[in-house]
């Protein structure tokens, strides 16, 4: 009961992320009042099941496990993996606070990726909202109704940029693009750690870093990756999280250019703390410490005490289901492996940690507050409106919107299926109503058959059943894409392209000469050349979430407008993979049609649907574009037209290219991004405003600021544009 009696002798502020209870130098009188014991167990988490159960369920309903209570009352553990009911959640923290020696409470982390009981859409397809508002609104959900759940602290977000669609976890990103992905991480964080709720939470970027690298998209694989890369490119989201207040960080399974990000003393101590000022703390991944001292594993350690001394040496603060620091990290201690004073470090990382979060003053969960705080009905209409303005219109010949009396067919797997609606991460889907497409078909008034006539994999279609079922309708609504969990982690895919009984239904649909609409749920993008040629119009809705439903049959119907843009390039073909809007220039750069330009013989050089792209029902037109330096701003403008018959949102982005540099430089670059909504006929100046020094770029180690002469396009997307011109002297 130590901070318990701390804390009566100094005055408290309110609970919150800033309202600390202790002072650093309380933190660390705690602190030497341990044992090594009690230092090492706040460094371990184990499962909220004890030994005996997966973490990823709900353990509500479960026995707390003897032994691991017992370990508790010890002070051998320092956080527990997996939500567990807000009953079992405060029985653990009682023994925690009330029965251990010094009373510290525990965090319990879950993965909350993209929603809880409500699932707004994966993360790969809200990026494509461009809105920082939004991301924010999905994390304070988070925020929300992850302590119903009985957990404190979320596995999100993830800001790995991800480049190469064969990863699976592309779903769980917000795409390619690091200025697309620190925006949405900021905004993430500050969602997921707001104050304004019952029971603050933490935030954990992952992870780090340069996992969404893994060589051919394989997940755990190793990453190879020069340091000019890193710094211009994947470090960014994790500096943009970490300004926005993020009090942990995950990192990475893999080999960085060798070293596994786990024991990385580069990445974890001199980069993240000591250049990126991160201060809060360190957790592995799930038993990545251990896995770097097996033989058969990264094998860069002999044996978990040296694996152990290693991890602490280089910055790990805590591990994760592994039994490396549980075991053997006392004894490499003892034996010198590593320093005590290393150990507090860590120690001190987590206690600040949790006091920041409110914990030593507010250590349990009021179910009755925080369910006070939940609206599940406006969560339900928040995850509407996500679905809706995530999805992107890829194509349309004017099949789009559905016009008000026709009559539907509806095809295809998944249509009448929450799982697959809801996507990866998303055990407990449960708001008030969980449409599928059906339903929201429905609930929009569509006169529409469902027949599903095929599957995702394997089987045969059902050709008579899509006759019959567009013989009797003006348009086919066919679904294709992945199975709900198809993406995620370590679901890489060797082929991007619809599997065979996807594309024999398009041959199926196209043969019945009715207008062909598709929908792709998906978690990533795939090589849909042939869906690309047969559909008259294509809407991406990924994974759409609990009111996913709702928020396509939304934009099928025209209800709302679809506005959003893909923040990840579509291929014709895998081979193309990782394939990214930003590449950095070659010599004999690509021409169509010229033989000594870079090219594949066997197909397009370029995306078939690439970053920034998207369509809506209106049209919108770019007039008078510039850009001029302004002090030490860039700023672009241009005049943008609703030429269209229907209102609309245009997302307008802004691109530099430099012309000579010390490295090469990509071929384009985004800047920034404005949305704006029209009315028919209106017209409206857009400003984006770019500070100079977001122009500066890292050579290696060395940050170089930008100068010289530069090509600039301000533009609906990353391959279109006027090309304008600036110079910085
Ligand atoms: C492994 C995943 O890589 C990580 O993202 C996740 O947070 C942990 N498991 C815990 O579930």
């Amino acid at each position: 009961m130590y901070c318990r009696k701390l804390i009566t002798a100094v005055s408290i502020a309110a609970a919150g992320l800033s309202a600390a209870a202790l002072t650093d130098v309380e933190i660390d009188e705690l602190l030497s009042r341990m044992t090594l014991v009690e230092k090492v167990g706040q460094m371990v988490q184990v499962s909220s099941g004890g030994k005996s159960a997966a973490e990823a369920e709900d353990g509500s309903g479960r026995k707390i496990d003897a032994v691991l209570a017992g370990q508790i009352r010890n002070g051998e553990i320092g956080s527990l993996l997996g939500a567990c009911g807000v009953k079992n959640f405060n029985a653990f923290q009682k023994i925690a606070v009330e029965e251990s020696r010094l009373g510290i409470p525990l965090m319990v982390g879950h993965d909350m990726i993209h929603g809880v009981f409500t699932q707004l859409p994966i993360p790969l397809a809200l990026s494509c909202a461009w809105d920082e508002e939004l991301w924010c609104k999905g994390g304070e959900l988070i925020a929300r109704e992850t302590p119903l759940k009985g957990a404190n602290w979320t596995f999100t977000p993830m800001v790995d940029i991800s480049r190469d669609p064969r990863w699976g976890r592309i779903a769980e990103s917000a795409g390619q693009d690091a200025l697309v992905a620190s925006r949405m991480s900021a905004a993430l964080v500050r969602g997921i750690q707001t104050k304004d709720v019952a029971h603050p939470i933490a935030a954990c970027l992952k992870h780090f870093v340069g996992y969404g690298a893994a060589m051919s998209g394989r997940d755990y694989n190793e990453v190879e990756m020069s340091e000019s890369t890193l710094r211009n490119v994947y470090l960014p989201p994790f500096a943009a999280g970490i300004d926005a207040g993020a009090l942990t960080v995950m990192p990475a399974f893999h080999t960085f250019n060798g070293v596994p990000c786990s024991v990385n003393k580069w990445l974890l101590s001199d980069i993240l703390r000591g250049e990126l000022g991160f201060k809060g703390m360190t957790i592995s991944d799930y038993n990545a410490v251990g896995e770097c001292a097996w033989p058969d594993h990264h094998g860069v350690a002999d044996g978990d005490e040296s694996v152990s001394a290693m991890a602490v040496a280089a910055g790990m603060d805590q591990d994760m289901m592994g039994e490396s620091y549980m075991k053997t990290l006392a004894s490499a201690v003892k034996k010198g492996l590593v320093s005590e004073k290393a150990v507090d470090g860590c120690v001190r990382n987590i206690l600040r940690v949790k006091n920041a979060l409110g914990l030593i003053e507010k250590p349990y969960i009021d179910e009755a507050a925080a369910k006070a705080g939940v609206d599940w009905k406006a969560d339900a209409a928040l995850a509407r409106e996500a679905a809706a303005r995530s999805a992107v219109l890829l194509k349309n010949n004017g099949a789009l919107p559905l016009k008000p009396g026709l009559k539907v067919a509806l095809v295809g797997p998944g249509a009448d299926d929450l799982w697959h609606t809801v996507g990866c991460w998303a055990t407990w889907a449960e708001n008030t109503s969980n449409p599928t497409l059906v339903d929201g078909l429905k609930a929009d008034g569509v006169d529409f058959k469902y027949v599903k006539a095929y599957g995702f994999r394997g089987g045969k279609v059902d050709v008579a059943a899509i006759q019959s079922a567009a013989a009797n309708a003006d348009v086919v609504v066919a679904c294709f894409g992945e199975q709900g969990r198809e993406a995620g982690e370590n679901n890489s895919r060797m082929d991007l392209s619809l599997p065979k009984v996807q594309l024999d239904a398009i041959d199926a649909i196209k043969a019945t000469g009715k207008p062909f609409v598709a929908v792709l749920m998906n978690g990533r993008p795939l090589a849909i050349p042939e869906l690309a040629e047969a559909a008259d119009a294509i809407l991406e809705a990924w994974n759409p979430g609990t009111s996913g439903g709702w928020g396509i049959a939304d934009v099928l119907t025209g209800r709302i407008n679809p506005s959003g843009r893909l923040t990840t390039e579509f291929p014709y073909a895998t081979g193309q993979c990782p394939l990214y809007y930003n590449k950095t220039r070659t010599g004999r750069p690509h021409k169509d049609g010229e033989r000594w330009t870079t090219r594949y013989i066997d197909g397009p050089y370029g995306a078939l649907y690439p970053f920034g792209y998207g369509l809506t029902y209106t049209t919108f037109e770019y007039s008078d574009e510039k850009v001029v330096v302004d002090g030490d701003k860039l700023v672009f403008t241009a005049k943008i037209r609703n030429t269209g018959l229907r209102e609309g949102v245009e997302t307008v982005q802004a691109y530099t290219r430099q012309l000579v540099a010390v490295e090469s430089r990509p071929v384009r670059e985004l800047r920034g991004w404005k949305r704006v909504a029209l009315a028919p006929g209106e017209e409206s100046v857009v400003a984006i405003e770019v500070p100079l020094a977001n122009l500066d770029y890292w050579a290696a180690s060395r940050k170089v600021a930008a100068s010289g002469e530069f090509e600039a396009w301000i533009a609906p997307d990353s391959t279109k544009g006027k090309k304008l011109g600036f110079s910085i002297r």
